[in-house]
């Protein structure tokens, strides 16, 4: 157990919980790629539907994070069956390499929680060739003026060559996983770089961090920042500062660098300083009171990131980090019936987004994976 003694019998009802809910829902959801649920039911994002486009069916970015789920499971339980449903989604995925248009930067997030996940559970070989596929596109994405992974391909009206975004930082661990299992350094160098500039142009003075960096594609160097998904330019939106937080640790996990673990602290010291009284995580840290909007999501992620920091701190810090991630945690709102294919509630997508207050799917793949860490797994895809 990594937590503090006061929480175990918690620890293991919400386990029980989420190994009875994921019992039932690996067959229910068994041939899908969910996002979200509609009227309870999971949506499915590896079915034609004319209302995705290139960028947002099977190319969809968070279609890695049930297969996450269902290996995490399989981990825990050792049943064979979650092995068999992750793999579904992760052939599925194959569709996307020969469509090539709708990928970007988040291939990390679609192949580390499949593919990545697989090869290290299973030693698949076939996994580890799409792994290494999907880092080589990552790796192409490298602008060298600039010393950044270029995050989207353009949006509607947007050139969006010098665009990095702070969720990057849980793509590139796909580098570092594909230079320490092929022993060429080109990866992790190209890792190394962009995480360098994200803690120089992303990482603000406060401990915030901005959403989106543009830079000269062409000379390097920043030239504005946007508010992204958060409320405003200059806000501070939580999934954001959660990528930053969790995504530095990351970094801080594969090259031992001080400076990625003290960023990731001081992000850390930001977020736990800016989280309400009653534990609820906002979108931005700096959205107006009213209306009050939630995002489950980032508290998740933030909670997998304290709990990092907390294994490798001394014992005087340790309880600091473990108390932030289990607050977060416990203020969560979870389904555990048959009701909802989800677990956790009130996940936001953005800010300005239409729709609030939804399940997503990485809200629920975090929770289990924080969940898992506090039980005293160490298991990381990452
Ligand atoms: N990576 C996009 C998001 O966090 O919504």
């Amino acid at each position: 157990m990594l937590t503090l003694d006061s929480t175990t019998v918690w620890v293991n009802e919400i386990i029980d919980q989420i190994i009875a809910k994921m019992d039932w829902l690996s067959e229910k959801s068994r041939n899908k790629i969910p996002y979200t649920t509609i009227d309870g039911e999971h949506d499915d994002r590896s079915v034609c539907n004319p209302t995705h486009t290139e960028a947002d069916g099977i190319n969809w970015w968070t279609n890695g994070f049930w297969g996450g789920m269902l290996w995490q499971m399989y981990h825990a339980t050792g049943n064979p069956k979650y092995k068999d449903v992750a793999e579904i989604s992760e052939q599925k995925l194959d569709a996307c390499f020969h469509n090539y248009y709708g990928l970007h930067h988040d291939v990390g997030f679609m192949w580390l929680p499949t593919s990545v996940a697989n090869f290290k559970l299973t030693q698949n070989p076939v996994s580890r060739k799409r792994a290494m596929h999907a880092a080589n596109l990552l790796a192409g994405r490298y602008n060298l003026a600039g010393e950044f992974i270029r995050a989207w391909n353009d949006l509607e009206g947007e050139d969006t060559r010098g665009w990095a975004i702070i969720d990057c930082m849980l793509n590139i661990p796909l580098l570092y996983w594909a230079s320490e299992e092929t022993g060429d350094p080109r990866f992790r160098q190209i890792a190394v770089k962009h995480a360098d500039m994200t803690m120089n142009a992303f990482v603000r003075a406060d401990g915030s961090v901005n959403h989106i960096v543009e830079l000269d594609p062409f000379v390097g160097g920043v030239v504005k920042s946007y508010g992204g998904q958060g409320y405003e330019e200059g806000s501070s939106w939580t999934r954001g500062q959660s990528w930053a937080l969790y995504g530095f640790m990351m970094s801080y996990n594969h090259t031992q660098k001080e400076e990625y673990l003290n960023t990731a602290k001081r992000v850390a010291h930001y977020f736990i300083a800016n989280i309400p009284e009653n534990g609820v995580t906002p979108v931005d840290f700096r959205q107006p009171k009213e209306p009050a909007l939630e995002d489950s999501t980032a508290a998740a992620i933030a909670a997998c990131g304290l709990i990092e920091i907390a294994k490798v701190v001394g014992l005087h810090e340790k309880d600091m980090y473990l108390r932030a991630a289990i607050k977060l945690l416990q203020a969560l709102h979870v389904d555990w019936t048959t009701g909802c294919d989800c677990i956790l509630k009130n996940g936001s997508a953005s800010y300005h987004a239409t729709t609030h207050h939804q399940s997503i799917i990485y809200g629920d793949y975090f929770f289990i994976e924080a969940m898992f860490k506090l039980k005293g797994s160490d298991l990381y895809f990452w």
